[in-house]
């Protein structure tokens, strides 16, 4: 496996790049916008294609590098289900997987310091965001914090995982940069509590000064913009209840964007065909599935994912393409549930 552990100095940050072998699919964790140059570089250095960034909660101290990275990588932007930000393309919840070629990551809910943070969990290591952190624990005094919450979250969940498991947290202020779940029930000041009380009254008993980037950050990481609107500018975008007539048309294929995990948990279009998102550049090249099917039938391509994030950039990959009857379906599955549109699992 490769692993990156990368450091922004100014935030206190640590990101985690992460992929299976040189020439591969990767993964980024929490990436700091000012630092996109540098992952680039260290793509480009190890031969890695970025297909997911991830962040483990909206952060309040640095801007997210999410936007930059899906911008000039067209990865898939991943963050939980709670997260009230736009750039997300898919969302995750409690035992889900995020997936890259040759790794595949558990997802744990861990709620307290943000109502929206999230854990990742390899076989001998688990990324905690600013749940767990290096002898401490991720303040729970704003962004819907909640300490007894996150008593639940760390001796519910996390401290309940093997003690040998590596811990990689999402800040540190001293310069630790690893440290174990054995070691943390051992030494972490915060995890000697009796009882979920008593940690309230020390989360709740901290007085900490809100982060510099607070006003900044926060606004910045919930509006990351999308990139629906400009698609729907130029028309290439269809609205959910316009597309429910085109189930069943003959000179339509609807392409579902989604990972098969997505299409067996939510459901999907009726007759609609799977050609995950990761795949789609080779797809829609001439000779590739997608564009072949285009070309060489005049079937329309009609794109969809869960929010519309991942089907508008394929649009703009398929008019690139020299598909140009390619569209999507704006708002993806999310505003097709809630047109009542039919679904089949
Ligand atoms: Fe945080």
């Amino acid at each position: 496996m490769i692993f990156r552990q990368l450091f922004d100095q100014t935030s206190g940050t640590y990101s985690y790049v992460l992929a299976s072998r040189r020439g591969g699919e990767a993964l980024i964790i929490d990436p700091v916008l000012e630092k996109v140059d540098r992952y680039l570089q260290l793509f480009r250095e190890l031969d890695l294609r970025l297909v997911k960034a991830v962040d483990t909660h909206i952060h309040a101290d640095h801007v997210t590098g999410l936007g930059a990275l899906r911008d000039r990588t067209q990865c898939i932007t991943v963050m939980g289900e709670q997260s009230r930000v736009d750039v997300v393309s898919m969302r995750v919840t409690e035992g889900d997987k995020v997936d890259i070629e040759g790794l595949s990551l558990d997802v744990l809910y861990t709620p307290g310091h943000t109502d929206d943070s999230y854990s990742f969990l390899l076989p001998d290591r688990v990324f905690t965001g600013d749940t767990l952190l290096i002898r401490g624990t991720g303040r729970t005094d704003f962004q819907n914090g909640d300490p007894r919450a996150q008593y639940e979250s760390l001796f519910g969940k996390l401290l309940k995982l093997p003690d040998e498991t590596m811990v990689f947290p999402a800040h540190d202020y001293k310069g630790d940069t690893v440290s174990t779940i054995g070691e943390e029930k051992a030494f972490n000041p915060r995890l000697r509590v009796k009882t979920v009380d008593e940690y309230v009254d020390l989360m709740n008993g901290l007085n900490l000064p809100n982060p510099k980037m607070m006003d900044v950050a926060v606004p910045a990481n919930m509006r990351i913009g999308l990139h629906q609107d400009e698609v729907a500018r130029r028309g290439w975008a269809i609205g959910a209840k316009d597309a429910m007539a085109l189930v069943g048309c003959t000179d339509v294929v609807l392409v579902d964007l989604r990972e098969p995990r997505e299409r067996d948990k939510h459901g999907s279009i009726p007759g609609s065909l799977s050609a995950p998102y990761t795949d789609l550049r080779r797809n829609v090249c001439k000779g590739g599935m997608l564009h072949e099917l285009g070309a060489a039938t005049g079937k329309r391509l009609v794109f969809y994912c869960a929010f519309g994030e991942r089907s508008a950039m394929a649009v703009q990959a398929a008019q690139d393409a020299g598909l140009t009857a390619a569209r999507h379906i704006q708002g993806g599955l999310d505003a097709w549930r809630k047109a009542d549109g039919p679904l089949v699992r």
